[in-house]
Protein backbone atom coordinates (compact mmCIF):
# COMPACT_ATOMS: atom_id res chain seq x y z
CA UNK A 1 0.00 0.00 0.00
CA UNK A 2 1.44 3.22 -0.99
CA UNK A 3 0.18 7.27 -0.72
CA UNK A 4 0.84 9.41 -3.45
CA UNK A 5 0.37 13.40 -3.66
CA UNK A 6 -2.19 15.29 -6.32
CA UNK A 7 -2.92 18.27 -7.34
CA UNK A 8 -5.68 19.66 -9.28
CA UNK A 9 -4.49 22.32 -10.81
CA UNK A 10 -5.89 25.91 -11.66
CA UNK A 11 -7.23 24.83 -14.86
CA UNK A 12 -8.71 21.67 -13.69
CA UNK A 13 -10.59 24.24 -11.03
CA UNK A 14 -11.69 26.64 -13.71
CA UNK A 15 -12.74 24.59 -16.31
CA UNK A 16 -15.15 22.09 -13.92
CA UNK A 17 -13.26 18.95 -14.05
CA UNK A 18 -12.79 18.55 -10.52
CA UNK A 19 -15.67 15.47 -10.13
CA UNK A 20 -14.63 14.26 -13.16
CA UNK A 21 -11.19 13.63 -12.36
CA UNK A 22 -11.73 12.73 -8.63
CA UNK A 23 -14.36 10.25 -9.81
CA UNK A 24 -11.48 8.53 -11.98
CA UNK A 25 -9.07 7.92 -8.95
CA UNK A 26 -11.79 6.50 -6.72
CA UNK A 27 -13.48 4.17 -9.69
CA UNK A 28 -9.87 2.78 -10.14
CA UNK A 29 -10.11 1.64 -6.53
CA UNK A 30 -7.66 4.50 -4.69
CA UNK A 31 -8.59 6.15 -1.34
CA UNK A 32 -8.73 9.95 -0.87
CA UNK A 33 -7.23 10.11 2.64
CA UNK A 34 -6.88 14.15 2.71
CA UNK A 35 -7.92 17.02 0.51
CA UNK A 36 -7.89 21.00 0.88
CA UNK A 37 -8.38 23.57 -1.87
CA UNK A 38 -5.81 26.34 -1.13
CA UNK A 39 -3.96 29.01 -3.70
CA UNK A 40 -0.38 28.53 -3.94
CA UNK A 41 1.76 31.58 -3.15
CA UNK A 42 4.85 31.54 -4.64
CA UNK A 43 7.19 30.38 -2.13
CA UNK A 44 5.11 26.72 -2.33
CA UNK A 45 5.02 26.93 -5.66
CA UNK A 46 9.18 26.77 -5.69
CA UNK A 47 8.94 24.34 -2.75
CA UNK A 48 7.08 22.24 -4.73
CA UNK A 49 8.61 22.40 -8.15
CA UNK A 50 12.48 22.94 -7.08
CA UNK A 51 13.65 20.50 -9.40
CA UNK A 52 11.86 22.92 -12.02
CA UNK A 53 12.65 26.07 -10.64
CA UNK A 54 16.30 27.06 -12.66
CA UNK A 55 14.50 26.66 -16.25
CA UNK A 56 13.83 28.99 -18.77
CA UNK A 57 9.73 28.02 -18.39
CA UNK A 58 9.64 28.34 -14.82
CA UNK A 59 8.13 31.83 -14.51
CA UNK A 60 5.59 31.14 -16.95
CA UNK A 61 4.66 27.67 -14.74
CA UNK A 62 4.67 29.60 -11.18
CA UNK A 63 2.46 31.93 -12.94
CA UNK A 64 0.14 29.28 -13.35
CA UNK A 65 -0.16 27.58 -10.77
CA UNK A 66 -0.15 30.31 -8.56
CA UNK A 67 -3.21 31.75 -10.50
CA UNK A 68 -6.08 30.19 -9.52
CA UNK A 69 -7.40 27.93 -6.47
CA UNK A 70 -6.04 24.20 -6.57
CA UNK A 71 -7.31 21.04 -4.77
CA UNK A 72 -4.30 19.23 -2.87
CA UNK A 73 -5.22 15.58 -2.48
CA UNK A 74 -3.28 12.39 -0.85
CA UNK A 75 -4.54 8.97 -2.33
CA UNK A 76 -3.63 5.74 -0.78
CA UNK A 77 -3.87 2.31 -2.63
CA UNK A 78 -1.73 -0.72 -4.12
CA UNK A 79 1.11 0.66 -6.26
CA UNK A 80 -0.60 4.17 -6.04
CA UNK A 81 2.28 6.18 -7.09
CA UNK A 82 2.99 4.51 -10.57
CA UNK A 83 -1.02 3.62 -11.17
CA UNK A 84 -1.66 7.61 -11.05
CA UNK A 85 1.56 8.85 -12.85
CA UNK A 86 0.36 6.18 -15.66
CA UNK A 87 -3.72 7.97 -15.22
CA UNK A 88 -2.16 11.24 -15.89
CA UNK A 89 -0.37 10.21 -18.81
CA UNK A 90 2.35 12.09 -20.44
CA UNK A 91 3.22 15.59 -19.79
CA UNK A 92 2.44 17.40 -22.75
CA UNK A 93 -1.81 17.16 -23.46
CA UNK A 94 -0.99 17.11 -27.05
CA UNK A 95 1.01 13.71 -26.82
CA UNK A 96 -0.72 11.86 -23.76
CA UNK A 97 -2.52 8.92 -24.75
CA UNK A 98 -6.39 8.49 -25.41
CA UNK A 99 -7.52 6.97 -22.29
CA UNK A 100 -5.37 9.15 -20.02
CA UNK A 101 -6.67 12.04 -18.20
CA UNK A 102 -4.11 14.36 -20.13
CA UNK A 103 -4.63 12.75 -22.97
CA UNK A 104 -8.66 12.99 -22.73
CA UNK A 105 -8.72 16.90 -21.05
CA UNK A 106 -5.39 18.46 -22.28
CA UNK A 107 -4.09 20.18 -25.44
CA UNK A 108 -1.75 21.47 -23.03
CA UNK A 109 2.31 21.09 -22.04
CA UNK A 110 1.43 23.43 -19.00
CA UNK A 111 -1.92 23.07 -18.56
CA UNK A 112 -1.98 19.35 -17.81
CA UNK A 113 -4.83 19.50 -15.20
CA UNK A 114 -3.06 17.28 -12.64
CA UNK A 115 0.09 16.83 -10.62
CA UNK A 116 1.42 13.27 -9.35
CA UNK A 117 3.99 12.14 -7.63
CA UNK A 118 6.63 10.85 -9.68
CA UNK A 119 8.24 8.14 -7.02
CA UNK A 120 7.40 7.61 -3.33
CA UNK A 121 10.21 9.92 -2.23
CA UNK A 122 8.91 12.80 -4.22
CA UNK A 123 5.08 11.92 -2.88
CA UNK A 124 6.66 12.20 0.90
CA UNK A 125 8.12 15.27 0.06
CA UNK A 126 5.01 17.03 -1.79
CA UNK A 127 2.42 15.50 0.74
CA UNK A 128 4.72 17.04 4.18
CA UNK A 129 4.43 20.28 1.90
CA UNK A 130 0.62 20.26 2.06
CA UNK A 131 -0.51 18.67 4.83
CA UNK A 132 0.67 17.94 8.72
CA UNK A 133 0.32 14.34 9.52
CA UNK A 134 -2.69 14.23 11.82
CA UNK A 135 -4.56 15.70 8.61
CA UNK A 136 -4.25 12.61 6.79
CA UNK A 137 -7.22 10.62 7.71
CA UNK A 138 -6.22 6.82 6.99
CA UNK A 139 -9.37 4.37 7.12
CA UNK A 140 -10.56 0.88 5.44
CA UNK A 141 -13.41 1.27 2.68
CA UNK A 142 -15.29 -1.76 3.63
CA UNK A 143 -15.65 -2.14 0.26
CA UNK A 144 -11.90 -2.91 -0.39
CA UNK A 145 -12.80 -6.84 -0.25
CA UNK A 146 -14.62 -6.47 -3.60
CA UNK A 147 -11.87 -4.34 -4.93
CA UNK A 148 -8.84 -6.77 -4.69
CA UNK A 149 -7.97 -10.34 -3.36
CA UNK A 150 -6.71 -10.17 -0.04
CA UNK A 151 -2.91 -11.63 -0.73
CA UNK A 152 -2.71 -8.82 -3.55
P1 LIG B 1 7.54 17.74 -15.37
O1 LIG B 1 7.98 17.34 -13.99
O2 LIG B 1 8.49 17.56 -16.49
O3 LIG B 1 6.18 16.97 -15.78
P2 LIG B 1 5.16 16.06 -14.93
O4 LIG B 1 4.12 16.98 -14.35
O5 LIG B 1 4.55 15.13 -15.96
O6 LIG B 1 5.96 15.34 -13.89
O7 LIG B 1 7.10 19.28 -15.35
C1 LIG B 1 6.33 19.79 -14.28
C2 LIG B 1 5.25 20.66 -14.85
O8 LIG B 1 5.83 21.79 -15.50
C3 LIG B 1 4.41 19.97 -15.94
O9 LIG B 1 3.32 19.27 -15.40
C4 LIG B 1 3.97 21.11 -16.79
C5 LIG B 1 5.05 22.16 -16.62
N1 LIG B 1 5.95 22.26 -17.80
C6 LIG B 1 5.92 23.42 -18.55
O10 LIG B 1 5.15 24.34 -18.27
N2 LIG B 1 6.77 23.52 -19.63
C7 LIG B 1 7.63 22.53 -19.97
O11 LIG B 1 8.39 22.67 -20.96
C8 LIG B 1 7.64 21.33 -19.18
C9 LIG B 1 8.57 20.18 -19.52
C10 LIG B 1 6.79 21.24 -18.11
MG1 LIG C 1 7.48 15.94 -12.63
Amino acid sequence: MQRTFILLKPDCVQRRLMGQVIARFEAKGLNFVAMRMLQITPELAKKHYAEHVEKGWYPMLEGFITGGPVVAAVVEGLDAVRVVREMLGATNGLQAAPGTIRGDYSSSQQMNLVHGSDSLESAAREIALYFADEQVCSYEPTITKWMHAANE
